[in-house]
């Protein structure tokens, strides 16, 4: 059976307090509706709606980035959760298939879970996913006989009875297409909210004899982000999922608690991570590297065997081969590393490109921005750097070739020579000595005067 996904992100979510659409606010280094879509995507579906309202262009614009096929609608007023998906008619009007609803701002679905409500829909005609809240507040309460949904009553039409039940609704919503746009033409607004609930469809399909349940999932699953301090308890669930799924790769993290991930990092077997270490967004590590402590990496590829850090910065673009060192205080923006390459000290490569075997020295610095363009620099295979060296981009250094320490390279060195423009080296006999007795007399007359 074809399934379509319908995420719900047209709310404003006034407590976050914020400028920024509500889903926009980031989880692991992702909008957070996009944890939504990805839990969805599990389930192959064949259709992804995405029901936009608040801040539209920017929510839009960032759902694109993630998934060009994204459909997306507009719910131009904020009328309820049932009114929301109703937006999504114009587009899944003629879906011949089953449509599961997400909200954006519920990040932690398992697509485990929505295998789960997959099954039971061959056994029933709606299926909605509950669980057992410690502290049941504002949710939605799930109305059971035995195995069958009644209905859900929404937290503020509740009376006595039903606020007591803790079983919750999270959101999670599936039946077929038709049968869901059928369901919300029967449903109005007279609720304390004078909104249209997505969840009254329960209520409406029980009245033409179709059959409800509820899946059952943690509440860890079903958490929502309201506020700030909600999105923080977010991010804090998000990391410890990651470091506990990184760990089940085989990979070693020193202190897991002082490793942030990102949504898509990936880290291969038998990487070392020590503390300390931020990544990014779209980052991949392969097998049997080591990032050492502080060191900061995103958007970058680095090869299996490489060390990176302590300290190091691995900006958009870079691209380490097997066994690359960086350490230090090394910058690498938008440049390739050769195997076994070396940049161990306090260096700047940005725009470059180094061949394999080359060892870059300290403080090298690839001065690639003129001030209004960007130039590369080209650095060839077992090359030497000197210390302290300036490429002057667009530059290019061949193989075997080396720099004298502190060389400002202006020109295209050919493989195997050696580039060097050092003014001449000079000392003169007593003069520093001179100057020390000259600065510290002058020192002596103002300390006087004071
Ligand atoms: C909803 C459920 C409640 C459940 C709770 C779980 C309803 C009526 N209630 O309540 O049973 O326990 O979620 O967190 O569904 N949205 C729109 N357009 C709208 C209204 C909402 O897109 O017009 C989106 C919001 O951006 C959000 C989601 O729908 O992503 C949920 O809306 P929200 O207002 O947070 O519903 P709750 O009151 O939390
Ligand atoms: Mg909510």
């Amino acid at each position: 059976m074809p399934v379509a996904l319908i995420i719900l992100a047209a709310g404003q979510g006034t407590r976050m307090n914020s400028d920024l659409p509500k889903v926009l606010h980031q989880i692991g280094g992702a909008p957070m509706f996009v944890h939504a879509l990805e839990a969805g995507r599990a389930l192959d579906a064949d259709r992804r709606v995405l029901v936009v309202g608040h801040g539209a262009e920017a929510v839009s614009a960032a759902a694109r980035a993630y998934d060009p096929d994204i459909e997306i609608v507009v719910q131009g007023e904020q009328l309820g959760t049932g009114h929301a998906v109703k937006a999504a008619r114009e587009v899944l009007e003629d879906f011949d298939g089953d449509v599961v609803v997400l909200y954006g701002d519920t990040p932690f679905i398992r697509p485990e879970t929505l295998q789960a409500m997959v099954d039971a829909r061959a056994e029933f005609d709606v299926v909605v996913l509950g669980f057992e809240a410690a502290d049941p507040g504002r949710y939605g309460r799930l109305i059971m006989d035995g195995k069958n949904l009644n209905a859900i009553v929404e937290a503020k039409d509740a009376d006595d009875a039903e606020l007591a039940v803790t079983f919750c609704n999270s959101g999670v919503k599936m039946t077929s297409g038709a049968n869901l746009f059928a369901l919300l033409d029967t449903i109005g607004n007279d609720n304390a909210n004078g909104e249209y609930y997505l969840t009254d469809i329960v209520a409406a399909a029980a009245k033409t004899g179709q059959s409800a349940t509820a899946i059952t999932c943690d509440e860890a699953e079903t958490l929502g982000v309201n506020s700030r301090a909600d999105l923080a308890h977010a991010e804090a669930v998000f990391q410890a999922r990651a470091r506990s799924d990184a760990q089940e790769n085989g990979v070693t993290l020193v202190a897991p608690e002082m490793v942030f991930f990102a949504l898509d990092t990936v880290i291969g077997r038998d990487t070392i991570i020590e503390p300390n270490v931020v990544f990014g967004p779209g980052v991949t590590v392969e097998t049997g590297a080591t990032i050492r402590s502080f060191s900061h990496l995103e958007g970058c590829h680095v090869g299996s065997g490489a060390i990176v850090g302590p300290y190091a910065r691995l900006r958009p673009g870079a691209e380490l081969a097997n066994d690359a060192h960086i350490g230090n205080f090394v910058e690498i923006k938008n440049s390739q590393i050769g195997e076994g390459t070396k940049v161990n000290h306090l260096s700047y490569i940005g725009d470059a490109s180094v061949g394999d075997g080359t060892n870059i020295g300290a403080g090298t610095i690839t001065c690639n921005y003129d001030g209004v363009m960007k130039h590369r620099t080209e650095i060839g295979a077992r090359a030497f750097v000197g210390s302290a060296t300036m490429f002057i981009a667009p530059v290019k250094l061949g193989d075997e070739a080396m720099t004298a320490t502190g060389t400002v390279v202006t020109g295209d060195v050919p493989d195997g020579a050696l580039a060097i423009s050092r003014p001449e080296f000079q000392t003169k006999a007593g003069v520093a000595r001179k100057l020390f007795e000259k600065l510290k007399a002058a020192k002596a007359a103002r300390d006087k005067g004071q």
